[in-house]
């Protein structure tokens, strides 16, 4: 598995714990920045993910800002992205088993180094549980090719 990561000022605290778990498990780990604290532009960091997990050149992606909000807003632009933002356990649990999604962001102003692990963990290990979901992550496709092109 590869996994694409990134994040503007606001989220770099929580990359140092993430790369760790990622490392441990294994995990090929593509980082598009940032690479300190300068302020920088949160879409700039969720285009550059979400384009390489739309192209499925990586098979999920990592994104931290200040609330994981904005870089959630902007990686879901990209058709076939499905960003959310996770809060606690139970989230990364529901995004993964309800929602497939495939880039998990996540607030360096709303939780721990440590806590963002753990999230990003529980999100790795839990299928997409199908069935009812399937046929509603089958409608966000069918809005998609509504509204991209
Ligand atoms: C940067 O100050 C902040 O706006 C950004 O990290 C993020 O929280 C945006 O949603």
């Amino acid at each position: 598995m590869k996994i694409a990561i990134g994040c503007d000022h606001g989220g770099i605290v929580l990359k140092p714990a993430i790369v760790q778990l990622l490392n441990q498990r294994g995990i090929e780990v593509e980082d598009f920045g940032c690479y300190d604290d300068s302020s920088v532009d949160y879409p700039d960091y969720g285009a550059a993910v979400a384009r390489k997990v739309a192209s499925g050149e990586c098979d999920k992606g990592i994104l931290m800002c200040g609330t994981g909000i904005g870089i959630s807003i902007a990686a879901n632009k990209f058709k076939g992205v499905r960003a959310g933002v996770c809060h606690d356990e139970f989230t990364a649990r529901m995004i993964a088993e309800h929602n497939d999604a495939n880039i998990i962001a996540l607030g360096g102003r709303i939780v721990s180094p440590e806590q963002a692990a753990k999230m990003v963990a529980v999100w790795l290990d839990t299928p997409f549980g199908g069935g009812r979901h399937a046929g509603r992550v089958a409608k966000i496709k069918a809005i998609e090719d509504e509204n991209f092109k």
